[in-house]
């Protein structure tokens, strides 16, 4: 924030004009783009095609298409977004270096497009391959930047042993990981003129992907406001370092395992991660009654409770499947691996996404200074997503006949796909309101001859 007394009789300082208050748009624009037009479309299109029709070669190819959008497209740009706002707060107070995070954002951009053209039609032809294999680089090229510049505004925090800074400076680290076997891997791919990327391997970056980059980089910002918020003390360094020190570890063991081709030992790294995230969730206070937030947020209190009670759930699966695979003597079922997923994608990402937005950004603080939001706003958003989450999630897991699986898929994704497209429109219309605010404010500014603020965090 600079600040400045305005010449007598100057124009008002025009909203949008420092880059970095306004860090975190492009990155949710592109983020809500990709999840409704993208994501979340496929979704409903692939259960009710696999409801109606069964799977085919081009289901499956667009399945794993509809998992990257999501967890990179929809969940990842997000995460990085509101990431850029907040890092600065988290770290040494300096903020990222804007035109490092801007041109993580294209690049990411334009690898999601890449990826989700070539994929499809990689059997057709060289060129399918090559757009694959260009857009994994530039996801790669964008991993980098963006946890360059993460990292050096954490980086004293992470040096100093802060857990928040711990677990979200290894979030990014994965997030680069993933991108560099990424890149390895659909190369092969292109080479064999293949559409759909191995199972063990998909199912490894999507585990860095989900558990890695993102799991990590949210329960690193929850662990410095969660407990606040809930009227929590904060949590003492001891328990916030064995939690993301469990969560890490069991990372590690999970990948390593994996790529050495040993399964049993794979799902014990899961199981600890599964540990690392309950010790964490231990720490957060959403069961109390009473809260911190304003008067106006409380509502919105119903939502953050969801997704952390979602996020205990995912902490549950991934340790009782994991160990369960030493119980019963068996590799973790395709749908219990699903369904974790789905829970945590649904219950935790999408829900926390919804409500945290609506908690922090500084469009819908603008928004409700403005007009109050429906005090039912919080609660249905929970409900719709939580039970989407039920849907898509749970019932899937349970022994239903395939029928009432996709049924209950195709239901749980168009009731998500409203919910997602409804936030779309709030953070339009909080985003309108946020710069009618800014523009009254330095008019009133330049009216008082007072000084000028270019925009305010
Ligand atoms: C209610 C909404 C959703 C529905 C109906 C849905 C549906 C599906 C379906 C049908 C599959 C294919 C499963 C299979 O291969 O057997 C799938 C896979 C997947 N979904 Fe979703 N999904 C939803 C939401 C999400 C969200 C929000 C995310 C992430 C943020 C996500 C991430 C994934 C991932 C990572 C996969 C695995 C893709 C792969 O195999 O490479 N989904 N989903």
């Amino acid at each position: 924030m600079t600040a400045s007394p305005p010449p007598a009789g100057s124009p008002p300082a025009r909203p949008g004009r420092d880059r970095l208050a306004d860090v975190h748009i492009p990155f949710i624009y592109a983020a809500l783009a990709f999840g409704v037009l993208g994501g979340f479309s496929l979704a409903v299109s692939l259960s009710v095609e696999a409801l109606l029709r069964g799977i085919s070669v081009s289901w499956a190819t667009h399945a794993q298409l509809h998992g990257h959008l999501q967890v990179l497209g929809f969940a990842g740009l997000f995460v990085l977004g509101v990431g850029a706002k907040l890092a600065p707060r988290f770290g040494n107070g300096r903020p990222l270096n804007s035109t490092m995070v801007e041109g993580a954002f294209w690049c990411l951009v334009a690898g999601l497009l890449a990826r989700a053209i070539g994929q499809p039609i990689a059997a057709y032809g060289p060129l399918g391959g090559q757009a694959m294999v260009l857009g994994a680089l530039l996801e790669a090229i964008g991993a980098l930047l963006f946890a360059g510049a993460l990292w050096a505004v954490l980086g004293g925090a992470i040096r100093g042993g802060a857990p928040h800074a711990v677990q979200i400076g290894a979030g990014a680290l994965w997030l680069l990981a993933q991108a560099v076997l990424g890149v390895a891997w659909l190369a092969g791919l292109a080479g064999e003129g293949g559409t759909i990327l191995r199972g063990d391997r998909d199912g490894l970056l999507l585990a860095m992907q989900l558990y890695g980059f993102v799991l990590c980089v949210f329960t690193g910002v929850g662990l410095r406001s969660f407990p606040t918020l809930f009227g929590m003390p904060a949590p003492s360094r001891a328990l916030g370092l064995a939690g993301s020190g469990l969560v890490q570890a069991g990372l590690l063991v999970w990948v390593g395992a994996s790529l050495l081709d040993g399964t049993r030992v794979a799902t014990l790294g899961q199981a600890t991660v599964g540990a690392g995230v309950l010790t964490l969730v231990s720490s957060f206070g959403f069961w109390k009654r009473e809260t911190r937030f304003a008067a106006a947020s409380q509502p919105l209190s119903w939502a953050l409770r969801g997704a952390l009670m979602s996020l205990a759930l995912t902490g549950v699966l991934l340790l009782t499947t994991g160990l369960g695979v030493f119980v019963f003597d068996r590799a973790v079922p395709p749908r219990e691996v699903d369904a974790t997923r789905h829970v945590f994608a649904l219950g935790v990402v999408t829900l926390g996404i919804v409500g945290m937005a609506q908690l922090i950004l500084p469009e819908f603080a603008s928004e409700r200074l403005v007009r109050t939001p429906s005090r039912r706003r919080g609660p249905v958003f929970a409900a719709a997503l939580l039970v989407a989450m039920l849907l898509r999630g749970v019932v899937p897991m349970t022994a239903v006949p395939d029928s009432v699986r996709f049924a209950s898929m195709s239901l749980g994704g168009t009731i998500a796909w409203i919910a997602v497209g409804a936030f779309a429109v709030l953070f339009i219309r909080a985003r309108l309101a946020h710069l009618e605010y800014l523009r009254r404010m330095a008019t009133w500014r330049a009216s008082q001859a007072l000084p000028v603020i270019d925009q305010p965090e």
